[in-house]
């Protein structure tokens, strides 16, 4: 019953968390893109930096930016945050109702690492909290000077970091845990470096002074930042349901950052194509290298399917339900007997001879050609019993 019910509370954080993520994305791409195709009008106020004309639902807006501020305080003032917090507290509460209430499975491997819970979920908070205060040090410092400087170190940071979670994690785990990270960054970004600025400029406007513009330009920075995190940060989301991107520990860290850079062209082909210049069309195929160097890493980083010697005797259907028996069956059953269970994961059920038989191509996907199941390989599998159940699938999944 209670499993069922955080079942259900998972979904509904898991919803909520997505759309406030839409609506965050959709706000960030929005903004930059309108700002990247402003036009200047030189009969318009001076402290108005550019304008735009837009045609949506049945009628035309005209939009004005004002550099700094205008000269009085508007009467209604629309703000934007809420998108921003309620993406990161729902994903938080997501990260804890799926990995800090059960590490063992989702957070932990010991093949990666022999880690304790009770070390485990201190370290991936404190490593949230850690990242946020590494970057804003490094915009606010030397390295922050220039774009390129900050661009390169930033990702020097990502490196370190997606490197370091890969070697304590789970594959899962640690590419959660980045996605947690730069989506932490990115919410930090908005509650402490751009609201709090906007705040003291709307102060300084109310007290009738000129606002200092270092808090424009500080906010347009951050939000830049964040523009460009949004595709990646997604991808680290979705790849927890590909396997294949995060199995292997020697090898993930440089997928993922393989992902990075082609995320960082693709968005950049759009902004500088929302800004009216010729797009580059060259971005594409340079996004496109990476991706396939991901792709080569990922096929690289399978583990060798290994089957039992050709002179061994051949595994029956009695060997194979044995090891799914005493390996899967906790997890995989109409009445899961893993605590934290409700129901069988994903609708895989190893309850019959013809369930075992119909998946056995899934079973080579995630339990003989990768390593992802079982999870956190709580139920100790042996690679020999790997290497078993491929020889059986092999040999054509027979049942006698
Ligand atoms: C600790 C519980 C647990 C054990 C033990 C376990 N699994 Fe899983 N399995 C899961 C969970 C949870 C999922 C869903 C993962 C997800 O949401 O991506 C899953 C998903 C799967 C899927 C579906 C994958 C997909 O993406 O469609 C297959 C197939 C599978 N497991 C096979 C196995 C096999 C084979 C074994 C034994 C060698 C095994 N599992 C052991 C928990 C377990």
């Amino acid at each position: 019953m209670i499993d069922t019910l955080l079942d259900w509370i998972s979904l509904l954080v898991r919803w909520t968390h997505v759309i406030a993520g839409i609506a965050w994305i959709g706000s960030s791409f929005y903004f930059i893109a309108l700002d990247a195709g402003l036009q200047r009008n030189a009969r318009l106020d001076p402290r108005v930096k550019g304008e735009a004309w837009q045609v949506h639902g049945g009628g035309f807006y005209n939009i004005q930016k004002f550099s700094v501020a205008p000269e009085f305080m508007p009467e209604h003032l629309t703000w934007f945050k809420w998108e921003a917090y309620g993406t990161w507290i729902f994903g938080f509460v997501l990260l804890v109702l799926t990995y800090y209430l059960n590490p063992s499975v989702y957070l932990i491997d010991p093949a990666v690492m022999n880690i304790d819970a009770a070390d485990a979920i201190p370290a991936s908070v404190a490593s949230l909290v850690i990242g946020w205060f590494l970057y804003d040090l490094m915009c606010r410092s030397w390295f922050g000077r220039t774009t390129a400087r900050l661009a390169i170190s930033g990702f020097m940071l990502f490196l370190v970091a997606t490197y370091g979670y890969t070697h304590v994690f789970s594959g899962r785990g640690a590419f959660i845990q980045v996605g947690a990270l730069v989506g932490t960054i990115m919410a930090a970004n908005v509650l402490i470096v751009i609201i709090p600025g906007q705040r003291k400029v709307v102060a300084a406007l109310l007290a009738g002074q000129q606002p200092d513009p270092i808090h424009g330009q500080v906010a347009k920075q951050r939000s830049i930042h964040n523009n460009y995190l949004t595709l990646p940060v997604v991808f680290t989301m979705l790849s927890n349901h590909y396997s294949f991107t995060y199995s292997s520990p020697r090898w993930s860290w440089l997928i993922l950052a393989c992902i990075f850079i082609a995320s960082f062209l693709v968005r950049h082909w759009f902004n500088t194509m929302h800004a009216g210049a010729k797009p580059d069309w060259r971005l594409w195929p340079a996004a496109a290298v990476p991706v396939i160097c991901a792709i080569g890493l990922g096929v690289l980083s399978q583990p060798r399917v290994s089957v039992a010697d050709a002179g061994a005797a051949p595994v029956t259907f009695a060997d194979a339900k044995q090891i799914v028996d005493q390996r899967c069956h906790v997890c995989h059953a109409a009445k899961p007997q893993f605590p934290g269970f409700a129901e069988a994961p994903k609708g895989v059920m190893f309850d019959t001879p013809a369930q075992i038989k119909r998946q056995a191509p899934q079973i080579m996907a995630q339990a003989v050609k990768t390593h992802t199941m079982p999870l956190g390989n709580v139920t100790e599998i042996t690679d020999a019993e790997r290497a078993q159940l491929g020889s059986w699938i092999v040999a054509g999944s027979k049942l006698d």
